[in-house]
């Protein structure tokens, strides 16, 4: 295997022969997925891919990337969105154009009430899903516009509203929303479109366990819902907004399971 140090942060060229993805078909369209190694991340990794894009996948666990990378052709880079020199490493490696950036690494961090929840939970929420999003977004935002392509970003329906032991996840959210909607209002006239998805309860691998701490208390968030939303769920939607005309923008797609009607309205086995 072939690693190439950069900056901080290494990045290893799946595919064979050595660093193929150097001299890369210039025809062949790029994507950049944040928060690749698992969930929604991965799902999208994987949907572009098969639509023929080349995935640059960024996250820290560099171990997951390379596997993911390696089964889909990719890109594996290691990336921590809160590190401006780590944002600045993947910035370099993915090169001039970028044809669909998918700024999806995020999370929650506990439930607490606004009473007691801990100033630092809130200030990893801010760090990961709003300020590594706009460090991501400035970084790429030249690539993207070369290519005349999309940026789409995972909010969350905690943006929609205030649910009980969500202040600090929908307050990072709704910061996210907004950095969207101002970007879509900066950027008009320009050849970029800025997309949002919103999704409800996906039921991935790592989100409420991240959340919770706990696989217990994480697994009971989704018992008794049929059919939560599965990643490659919300993974079709980002290639469906990939896949239409560079004139057409997708402001924003509410995504929920059947049984969630609103964030505090969950249909459950009894
Ligand atoms: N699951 C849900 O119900 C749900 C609902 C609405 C919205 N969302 C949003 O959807 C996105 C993906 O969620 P998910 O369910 O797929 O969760 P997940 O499986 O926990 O994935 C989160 C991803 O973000 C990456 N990440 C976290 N911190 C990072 C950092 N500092 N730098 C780079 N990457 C980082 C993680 O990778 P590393 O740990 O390897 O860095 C991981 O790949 C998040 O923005 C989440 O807020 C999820």
């Amino acid at each position: 295997m072939l690693v190439i140090p950069h900056g901080p942060d290494h990045v290893v060229p799946t595919a064979s022969p050595g660093i193929r993805w150097l001299n890369r078909n210039m025809n062949q369209p790029i994507a950049v997925v944040t928060g690749a190694s698992s969930g929604i991340g991965a799902a999208s990794a994987r949907a572009l891919a098969a639509d023929g894009f080349r995935v640059f996948c960024a996250a820290r666990r560099i171990d997951r990337l390379e596997a993911l990378a390696a089964e889909i052709g990719g890109v594996a880079v290691r990336c921590d969105t809160t590190d401006p020199a780590s944002v600045r490493g993947l910035v370099e490696i993915v090169g001039e154009r970028v044809d669909l950036l998918l700024n999806n690494a995020g999370g929650a961090i506990g439930v607490d009430p606004i009473e007691t929840a801990d100033p630092d939970d809130w200030n990893r929420m801010y760090q990961i899903n709003v300020a590594g999003t706009l460090r991501v977004t400035q970084g790429l935002l030249p690539a993207v516009e070369a290519a005349h392509g999309a940026m789409v970003f995972i909010t969350s329906t905690a943006a929609e509203t205030a649910y009980e032991g969500g202040g600090g996840y929908c307050g990072a959210k709704s910061a996210e929303r907004y950095l969207v909607g101002s970007l879509r209002l900066e950027l008009a006239g320009r050849p970029i479109r800025v997309c949002e998805i919103s999704p409800g309860m996906v039921h991935t691998e790592e989100f409420s366990l991240v959340r919770l701490g706990d696989q217990a208390a994480a697994d009971a968030v989704y018992a008794g819902v049929d059919h939560p939303l599965l990643a490659e769920d919300i993974a079709e939607a980002v290639r469906w907004i990939a896949s239409l005309s560079e004139y057409v923008n997708i402001d924003r797609l509410v995504i929920r399971p059947r049984a969630q009607a609103s964030n505090w309205k969950v249909a459950r086995d009894a």
